[in-house]
């Protein structure tokens, strides 16, 4: 068999149909249903007592970390109110210990320690004005609550909300497991840390950052109407949507403003269809969710999300290395390579180690469309020391990665596609004022394509269709978990305003 025919037959097996899309769907709005109803469901429907969107005129300085993927943000933001911001931002890469740490604390401790650095870098003047402060603690005219910052706290895993700012976390994803943080509030672990630093920092409100996404989407957006859909396309994925409150059934227990009826609620989607009833199911899907660290969970995220795509490619791969009928990643003689060299695949090649491929070389073979496919090639010979691969070889690449490229983005269609039927307002938006939908992530910023691959999907999907997806307006919201945290916050300053009068 030819290295062609069998790559097509590896590629064939993710295909994600019209009519798997549409069957996705309809699955996707039964239990998204279902989780509006009871604790426990595949898709958690978190409610997260924000209940509203802003309009951009909203105003103040407040502080805003995300914890949620590979790095930690500490940032400050001054919302101008008039739908501008600035933005003031330190990164750090989160080191991987920490990411299986023992104990919560170790973890948490580490963040705080990142506010105050970023305090005494970039708020040095508050930062020392508070400390002369403290010590006047007790005196009428010394420090006060109000001294302190208000801090939104983008936390993006799946949280069981109890307030704006108290929170369980349910479980870990993204490849953090710390076992011991599991079931206590996170904002209490995070403010406990800061107070052992003597920081004026509040936590004022636990985000998670499809919520970020959707507030500051909506605070930026062009159109006249707020945004319905915040989604994260990175490396997790979920998306937090504005929903009546006459339908979410299950009970509330903290505090909320009931005057808009309406509630932003976090669907934590990546847990969609975890009994695998409509979503596809490779053999390399099965073995990248077996070797994880959450078994049959996230299942939805695994087929979607940055972090899974390139262990999935790297398994198809490994398969097509093994398979001695064909000649993949190695040829006979320099006469058949046309760098007039042999292939050969390094014994340290990270194809060899789980998660050793990532997904970024995925949007590299997306993009190259050069016949000698000559960046891909490169990169390959780079990123995954296969040298002098052929063409031949970055061509397979290049199908296999394309066809779990594609299926991701046709299985995001689905989510969003359900979330516009659920809030039914395609019967009201019109092409110039279309359904607004705010979204984040590297996959949905730097994976070429991926936005019309998900309009492509839209335009087939019953109740959508060509006329649907053309009122629908996907577009980046960047930095949903600095500015949308920082309005959380205000809303919940608000609050806490409110409570005291
Ligand atoms: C988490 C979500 C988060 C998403 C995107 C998922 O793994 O469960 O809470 O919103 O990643 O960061």
């Amino acid at each position: 068999m030819s290295l062609a025919t069998e790559t097509a037959v590896i590629a064939a097996k993710f295909d994600y149909t019209d009519e798997d899309v549409n069957r996705g769907v309809k699955e996707f709005l039964r239990q998204l249903g279902e989780g509006l109803e009871k604790d426990g469901t595949s898709l958690s429907q978190i409610p997260t007592y924000v209940t509203g969107v802003p309009n951009g005129t909203e105003k103040g300085l407040y502080m805003a970390v995300d914890l949620g993927g590979t790095n930690f943000r500490v940032c400050s933001i001054l919302l101008n109110g008039d739908t501008t911001f600035n933005l003031t931002y330190s990164k750090v890469a989160i080191p991987k210990e920490l990411m299986v740490a023992k104990t919560a604390e170790e973890l948490f401790a580490f963040l705080a320690k990142q506010i105050e650095l970023f305090l005494q870098t970039h708020h040095e003047d508050h930062f020392e004005k508070h400390v002369k402060r403290r010590m006047t603690e007790s005196s009428p005219e010394g420090f006060k609550d109000e001294h302190h910052f208000r801090l939104g706290f983008t936390f993006s895993f799946p949280v069981q909300q109890l307030g704006i700012n108290k929170g369980t976390l349910i479980r870990w994803t993204k490849g953090f497991d710390i076992p011991d943080a599991i079931g206590k509030d996170v904002c209490a672990l995070l403010q406990t840390e800061i107070d052992k630093l003597g920081l004026p920092v509040k936590v004022a409100a636990l985000v998670n950052d499809t919520v970020g996404t959707l507030m500051a989407r909506s605070y930026s957006s062009p159109g006249k109407t707020g945004a319905v859909l915040g989604a994260i396309f990175g490396t997790g994925t979920n998306g937090a949507y504005v929903e009546k409150l006459a339908n979410l059934k299950k009970p509330l227990s903290g505090e909320y403003d009931k005057s808009t009826g309406e509630m932003v609620i976090n669907t934590e989607w990546g847990s969609f269809d975890n009994q695998l009833s409509v979503l596809p199911n490779t053999p390399w899907d099965i073995a990248l969710d077996r070797e994880s660290v959450n078994p049959g969970i996230q299942m939805y995220e695994k087929r979607v999300s940055g972090m899974f795509l390139g262990e999935i490619l790297r398994l198809a791969l490994l398969d097509l290395v093994k398979n001695d009928k064909v000649s993949f990643f190695r040829d006979e003689n320099s006469g058949s390579n046309d760098w007039k060299s042999t292939t050969t695949i390094a014994s340290e090649s990270s194809i060899y180690k789980q998660w050793g491929l990532d997904t970024s070389i995925m949007s590299v073979a997306a993009a190259d469309n050069t016949p000698e496919l000559s960046t891909l090639r490169q990169e390959l010979d780079s990123m995954l020391h296969v040298y002098s691969p052929a063409i031949d070889d970055a061509q397979a690449f290049k199908t296999i990665s394309g066809a779990i490229g594609r299926r991701s983005a046709r299985l995001s269609a689905v989510a969003i596609a359900a979330i516009v039927l659920q809030t039914g307002g395609l019967s009201t938006a019109t092409e110039d004022e279309p359904i607004d939908i705010g979204v984040d992530g590297s996959l949905v910023e730097h994976y070429p394509y991926f936005r019309d691959m998900i309009y492509e999907a839209l335009r087939v999907i019953d109740g959508v269709g060509e006329e649907g997806a053309k009122r629908i307006r996907i577009g980046i919201a960047k930095d949903g978990s600095g500015v949308g945290a920082a309005l959380i916050a205000l809303v919940a300053a608000g609050m806490e305003k409110s409570k005291s009068n």
